[in-house]
């Protein structure tokens, strides 16, 4: 059997778009991606893709071509449920097995799971085929489910996904399962490292750093596009931007418990002291061997510059200060006024959002105000994605008390 030019087209299109998956680090912009990529072979109007974790499927990412055209939202909420067979998504994970069904609303009442049309009437939207496949890694676990929605014709009717898309699907769910294992890796090792610091300063959570990388991609993407950076760029840049923030704070390791720890105001000497996290964070990440390596120097550095100088450690201005690094400071700063600390609770959205536009242009490059302005409602929604561990909350006072 030959294979015809769509055939091949097809495969150069999956080769393509594992060559991208592969040179992605951090597990956010990879489930992303290996959701755009597969939409993009399939012509898939819609998606969604779901890790798997100690017999939990979290729902992490959708995207929906419709619904966006429309002008609405595809909302950022995570959710999780409990591993099941009832479900499309559920059952794929369970049993490993590929399902291409041709309509949902036809599934046989004796197959072991069913459609949930909740989302649909929610979303006023009509889904009609699915291509449901699992992300097997090489130990042969299911580590994720992508989920593609109503394959389009030429005329962007919805169709049955094609069986061809089940093999060629098949082999890239296999990169996209490697890539991610490789990822969570990635993003285990790096909490490692938030754990040491946050076992200096209670401030500094792993919730803490994973809201400020993701607002601060969000707002990064959002000035991206308004500037017309390149693609693969602006992936690229996500990508490392989202591990870097990560480790804006690793240099309080360094810092004594003594002032971290201190319940009262700190005196200017000890205010030296402290601000030196900056410095001893660059001494951490220094020997720069990759891009990641570079900008996570550069934030460790440089989150405390004020866009007017008043900043620290060195007093930098403007652009002299990092890009990213900019970038990182509004979003640092703004998880540190819209969450709850040992010593505050969490102000009220609209004075959160009052007191950080007044900072644009003395504290943040003015430049970036209607990025974040613009991303306001997006920054809410990933911040109920990781909210904090009150457990540990809990165990801190008890600490404190003793
Ligand atoms: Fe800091
Ligand atoms: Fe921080």
């Amino acid at each position: 059997m030959g294979i015809s030019a769509t055939d091949s087209e097809f495969l150069e299109r999956v080769l393509a778009a594992g060559t991208i998956l592969v040179n992605i680090g951090d597990i956010d912009i990879l489930l992303e991606q290996i959701l755009t990529e597969a939409r993009f072979f399939t012509n898939a109007d819609a998606g969604s893709i779901y890790t798997v974790e100690g017999g939990v499927l979290s729902f992490c990412h959708s995207q929906n071509d419709t619904i966006t055209r429309r002008g609405d939202r595809i909302p950022y909420t995570r959710f999780s449920i409990p591993l099941s067979k009832s479900s499309m998504a559920g059952y794929v994970a369970s049993t490993g097995e590929i399902l291409n069904i041709d309509d949902v609303r036809k599934i046989p009442d004796d197959a072991p799971y069913s459609f949930d049309d909740s989302y649909d009437k929610a979303a006023f939207y009509r889904t009609r085929s699915t291509l449901t496949l699992p992300l097997i890694n090489n130990r042969k676990v299911v580590v994720g489910v992508l989920q593609l929605i109503n394959a389009r014709s030429d005329s962007r009717e919805f169709i049955a996904f094609h069986s061809r898309m089940e093999l060629l699907g098949k082999y890239y769910a296999t990169l996209g399962a490697l890539a991610l294992e490789r990822a969570m890796m990635t993003r285990t090792l790096l909490m490692r490292m938030v754990n040491m610091t946050e076992l200096r300063d209670p401030g500094e959570t792993g919730p803490h750093v994973n809201r400020v990388g993701s607002y601060s991609v969000a707002i990064y993407d959002s000035w991206a596009k308004a500037n017309r950076v390149e693609e693969a760029e602006r992936i690229h840049n996500k990508d490392v931007l989202r591990m870097a923030v990560m480790l804006h704070d690793v240099g309080k390791t360094g810092i004594s418990d003594v002032i971290l720890k201190k319940p009262a105001a700190l005196s200017p000497d000890e205010r030296k002291i402290m601000e030196n996290h900056c410095i001893i964070g660059a001494e951490i990440l220094r020997n720069c061997e990759s891009p990641f390596d570079e900008m996570a120097k550069d934030i460790a550095l440089c989150h405390h510059e004020n866009w007017d100088g008043t900043g620290y450690p060195r007093g930098l201005k403007g652009n002299e200060i990092p890009f990213m690094a900019r970038i990182t400071s509004i979003a640092d700063v703004f998880d540190a006024l819209s969450s709850s600390r040992a010593y505050k609770n969490p102000w009220a959205t609209n004075l959160v959002t009052d007191e950080m536009e007044k900072l644009f242009g003395s504290k943040f490059d003015p430049d970036l105000k209607t990025h974040f302005v613009s991303q306001l409602e997006v920054l809410q929604e990933l911040k109920e994605n990781y909210p904090e561990n009150r457990k540990t909350e809990e165990g801190r006072k008890n600490d404190d008390e003793k």
